[in-house]
């Protein structure tokens, strides 16, 4: 019989994707702990005018790439392409907005996207959504992308570039339409269909197109980043000065557009070059006017997202795991001693501790340590025991040296070994 096979852009995550999946969400919650985030789960499927009315009808992603269908009442309803409309719709509808002056939340699943499948890019992908809401001060702006650097470093990843841009307020944008529609018409002819559509609808958004044609042409553009009005001048300015302050090594990017219209202000991506073409892994910015155009109050917002199949992708092995595992191989009756108190000493420690019980010979733990990865492995055989002394391996590095067998020590002997 002919097997059915998975949705095309539809995957099965597992073995070392998944446990790298965890990492990066075992982590980011640590850092959203730590910040004062917490946490709700949405729906995944909602009205298909919350999508429309939030990213825009302009967008690619609610012109293409909407799983849309009919439910059997007949209304319109859409798997969320992306989480910020559905945090603001809930924030909106618990009540949340009204009782915290400030919120912090995050939420994690995935999304569905109706693209073309690549590497990197896929029909259901997951992300990491965090969003604040009520907090203007572009302080914040640089608070999370402290948290994002954090968060990055604590994986271990260190090839990527923060960029950052103004996409400026409602304002700023009307003024700087009038001065690219000018720019645009004269080289009509020449622009794809999309963008001449875009010229009459939504003329920002031909900074988006991915057309060579279209990118050659806007290359030359005025850029809104050097129009924008005093305030929203002012506004990234302190949030470089805040950058500085951080001592986060950023990027300005005049060019940086995002494919979603509810942003203002602040936008920015975390880029990588080992991804190609879809080469930003988390993304996100303000959207100060989204929550009113939701039907709520005037209440600012700021969010980003992690793509983590993307960031995955980046992820080599040695990033899977937090801290070493250490191994400990034992020969004979007075090694085995030694076991349960070399349990009691790594995991009160929180060290990750292996052995092999009943293992006939060193060479067959050898290799079982080395199928689990372990970093460090600690060889007690009678030898060891009579000359009071335990043989320590380092994996990566393939050699091997003493410390005294005395447990008290052990800890801060290792320790010391392994920061030289
Ligand atoms: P976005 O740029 O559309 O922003 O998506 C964020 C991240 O999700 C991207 O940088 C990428 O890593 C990942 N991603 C997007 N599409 C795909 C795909 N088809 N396959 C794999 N990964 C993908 C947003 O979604 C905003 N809601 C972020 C945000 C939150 N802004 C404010 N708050």
């Amino acid at each position: 019989m002919e097997k059915i096979k998975s949705l095309r852009g539809f995957r099965d995550i597992f073995g070392d994707e998944v446990i790298k999946f965890r990492r990066i969400e075992e982590v980011s919650r640590r850092y959203f702990s730590l910040f004062g985030y917490k946490e709700i789960i949405i729906p995944v499927l909602e009205n298909t005018g919350l999508f429309i009315r939030s990213i825009g009808d302009t967008t690619d992603i609610v012109e293409k790439e909407m799983f849309t269908f009919r439910d059997t009442g007949g209304d319109s309803i859409t798997l969320r392409p992306e989480a910020t409309a559905g945090m603001v719709r809930a924030y909106l509808d618990t009540g949340i907005f009204a009782r915290e002056r400030i919120s912090k939340l995050f939420s994690i699943g995935p999304m569905f996207r109706h693209e073309r499948p690549q590497k990197g890019r896929y029909r259901e992908f997951r992300q990491i959504d965090v969003e604040v809401f009520g907090i203007e001060a572009p302080i914040i702006d640089a608070e999370i992308i402290w948290m994002i650097f954090l968060i990055l470093k604590s994986i271990g990843l260190t090839e990527y570039t923060i960029e950052i841009n103004s996409v400026g307020c409602p304002e700023c944008r009307e003024d700087f339409k009038g001065l690219i529609v000018g720019y645009f018409e004269d080289k009509r002819q020449d622009l794809c269909e999309d963008c001449r559509r875009r010229l009459q609808r939504n003329p920002l958004r031909i900074f988006d197109c991915k057309n060579p044609v279209c990118i050659e042409i806007s290359g030359s553009s005025p850029l809104l980043f050097d129009n924008l009005c005093e305030t929203c001048k002012l506004h990234f300015k302190d949030f470089l000065s805040h950058i500085e302050e951080f001592k986060i090594p950023v990027s300005i990017n005049k060019r940086l557009v995002r494919g979603l219209d509810y942003y203002t202000r602040t936008v920015f991506e975390v880029t990588s070059g080992s991804l190609g073409s879809q080469n930003a892994f988390l993304a996100g910015g303000r959207y100060d006017n989204l929550v009113q155009s939701m039907g709520g109050p005037s209440i600012p917002g700021i969010g980003f997202a992690i793509g983590v199949d993307r960031l995955a992708l980046l992820m080599t092995p040695s990033m899977q795991k937090e801290g070493p595992i250490v191994f400990l191989a034992y020969l004979g009756d007075k090694a085995k001693g030694f076991i349960v108190p070399m349990i009691r000493l790594f995991t009160e420690n929180n060290i990750k501790f292996f052995y092999l019980p009943d293992a006939k010979s060193l060479k067959s733990q050898m290799r079982y340590a080395d199928s689990i990865g372990a970093d460090i492995v600690m060889i007690i055989g009678d030898d060891e025991v009579e000359k009071g002394i335990i043989t320590v391996r380092d994996m990566a590095q393939s050699n091997q040296t003493t410390l005294p067998l005395n447990l008290t020590n052990l800890i801060d002997n290792l320790k010391r070994l392994f920061e030289k």
